[in-house]
């Protein structure tokens, strides 16, 4: 793994876990540690630790622990040199030469970045377009006419796709090959085999990936043309199911305020930031993807989903509520009243009753039980049949509440609402409970817990106490003072890298150990503990000896009693008075 001097080595000593595994956790500070929910594994209350000293990672819960690496690792789903060059990469620790790849693998890189600098130049095309052109100026009225000044262009990079037909294609031409042209998505090619503009006489909206590289373009139809909006297809750079619109520049605001407004389109995402609410992002059309939760979830686990009230957006926002909870989202939903008899949404709520009135509604948003409860009301209840079908779209829902007691609490309130019968009710509940049930893995205990305090107290000194770890370390060894403690593995680990004079680094240990010992060591590495003392060492040290005696004497007294009559009763009874001895003798 890291070993001294190398690369990786210097990573790791220049990077900080807990900056890094905070870009995928929420991470609060709890005592000398951090705590978060473990992204390994789903779970409501926090059991997941990282230790900013020790610079290593824990899940109490799935057990799951490391450095940064092992962290990115599993993360990333990738191998330990990918590790080291993302951490390197995320700290700005400069990767001397980069690693010899494979030669597709390089063309591929190559080519990424190509289609990358192309969507740069592409974007800085777009703009001009809309800024200095006849067309454009046309465009810029109808922004204009929608609520979007110079300054909200300049801020989304809204730009202009010409009517042309070939005015972008002959711009990138000089530069890009054909084939490379076409990948993009920014070009296609007809029957003929000629190439044209994919994007004409739309305004075009900048799609940038998580670090704010433009990678794709959603463009719409000035007029009436269909498709409203034309998007980028998938391409190398880009696949619309890990993307959010407006990611970039919402991270921050979202991890900082701990929720983000989820909504469709590109121009209600710009209308939400310019009420002040930075802290939103656009599925681009109805369909949120598994991925996109992920990416959402990095930032934080909360989410106002506030799609357009057609019959489309809430279907989407009842899907949206299914999966987000499998994510173990925290959800409300704003559902937008109509304007008039509009269907409003966020954009031209926004632009007719004005920012506050949004920012209002948004905090008023309730939980997404009360939305559902509010859709269910408006199923034909006046029949068994229409209450069944009401109870059969809830109950889907209702299964995947974690808590006993809200979910009892939401029968009551479902049973009220909909004048269900309450016992019918809880009946299918408890069906539905039933089959939770059978879902949930049982939390594993912790296995720390059997090692005793002093065997704690010595695991800790061996991994910190540089003074005197050697010493520590060959008077454990020499009597053998840890063989059948609950840890003897974990120790016999320690002693020979204490021996070895290498630093002590658990992960590297912690490989060399069956999950469950390794699981041990860290959870101990994760108690609060003073530093140790030669003087502890010792006492400790003392008592292990003790033990050994004690057992040895039992052992003796059990063949005695054994051997009543046999000829080793002399030399027995004289390893007892012996052991005796050293038991009263020392202290
Ligand atoms: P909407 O039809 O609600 O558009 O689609 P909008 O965002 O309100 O746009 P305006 O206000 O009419 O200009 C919401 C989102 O769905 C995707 C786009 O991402 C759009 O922003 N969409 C919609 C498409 O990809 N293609 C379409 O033809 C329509
Ligand atoms: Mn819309």
């Amino acid at each position: 793994m890291a070993e001294a001097g190398s690369f990786a080595d210097k990573v790791k000593q220049q990077a900080d876990i807990v900056r890094v595994v905070g870009e995928y956790v929420r991470l609060k500070k709890s005592g000398q540690n951090f705590t978060g929910l473990c992204p390994f594994h789903g779970e409501k209350t926090p059991s997941f630790a990282v230790h900013p000293v020790k610079q290593i990672f824990h899940c109490f819960g799935c057990g799951k622990g490391g450095d940064v690496f092992s962290f990115v690792m599993e993360m990333e789903k990738c191998q330990f040199p990918e590790a080291v060059r993302i951490v390197a990469e995320k700290c700005g620790i400069a990767i001397p030469r980069p690693k010899e790849r494979s030669p597709e693998e390089r063309k591929e890189n190559q080519q990424r970045a190509a289609l990358v600098e192309m969507h740069r130049e592409a974007q800085s095309f777009f703009v001009k377009q809309l800024e200095t052109t006849a067309e454009g100026k046309a465009a810029r009225a109808y922004l204009e006419d929608r609520g979007l000044n110079a300054e909200a262009i300049a801020r989304f990079g809204i730009g202009y796709a010409p009517s042309g037909g070939d005015a972008l294609l002959r711009y990138l031409k000089q530069k890009y090959a054909e084939k490379l042209l076409v990948e993009s998505g920014l070009v296609s090619r007809d029957q003929s085999g000629r190439l044209f503009d994919r994007f004409r006489r739309r305004i075009t909206f900048a799609i940038a990936n998580e670090s704010g590289k433009v990678v794709a373009f959603g463009c719409r139809a000035l007029g009436d043309d269909l498709p409203k909006y034309l998007n980028s297809p998938e391409t190398p750079i880009y696949s619309k199911s890990n993307v959010l619109y407006y990611m970039d520049r919402a991270k921050d605001a979202i991890r900082r305020q701990d929720f983000a407004v989820l909504v469709e389109g590109y121009m209600d995402a710009i209308a939400v930031a310019r009420a002040g609410i930075n802290n939103v992002v656009a599925s681009c059309g109805t369909s949120l993807a598994e991925p996109q939760i992920k990416l959402l979830g990095r930032f934080t686990k909360r989410v106002i989903v506030n799609y357009d009230p057609d019959a489309a957006g809430q279907a989407a926002t009842e899907r949206s509520i299914s999966l987000l909870l499998e994510q173990d989202f925290e959800v409300r939903v704003l559902a937008l009243p109509a304007i008039g008899d509009k269907k409003a949404d966020p954009d031209l709520f926004i632009r007719e009753k004005g920012a506050d009135a949004y920012i209002k509604a948004l905090k008023d948003s309730p939980p997404y039980v009360d939305y559902l409860i509010a859709r269910a009301r408006q199923m034909d209840l006046t029949t068994g049949e229409g209450k069944l079908r009401a109870l059969n779209f809830l109950m889907p829902y209702l299964q995947k509440i974690p808590n006993r007691l809200l979910r009892s609490e939401w029968a009551t309130r479902i049973s009220q609402q909909l004048r269900i019968d309450e016992p019918v009710l809880r009946a299918a509940l408890s069906k539905a409970a039933a089959e939770r049930r059978s879902e949930v893995k049982t939390q594993p205990e912790l296995v720390g817990k059997s090692a005793k305090p002093i065997e704690r107290r010595l695991i800790r000194m061996l991994m910190e106490a540089e003074g005197f770890r050697r010493e520590l370390a060959q008077q454990l060894q020499q009597g053998g003072l840890y063989r059948g403690l609950e840890t003897e593995k974990v120790f016999a680990a320690l002693i020979v890298a204490a021996l070895s004079d290498q630093p002590m680094q658990a992960t590297e240990i912690g490989a060399l150990l069956e999950d469950r010992d390794r699981r041990m060591l860290f959870e101990i590495l994760f108690e609060p503990a003073q530093e140790g003392t030669w003087e502890e060492a010792e006492s400790c040290l003392e008592a292990l000896r003790r033990r050994l005696i004690e057992q040895e004497l039992a052992e003796v007294q059990r063949s005695i009693e054994a051997n009543a009559a046999g000829p080793s009763l002399r030399e027995l009874l004289t390893r007892k008075q012996e052991l005796m001895k050293r038991l009263t003798a020392e202290r």
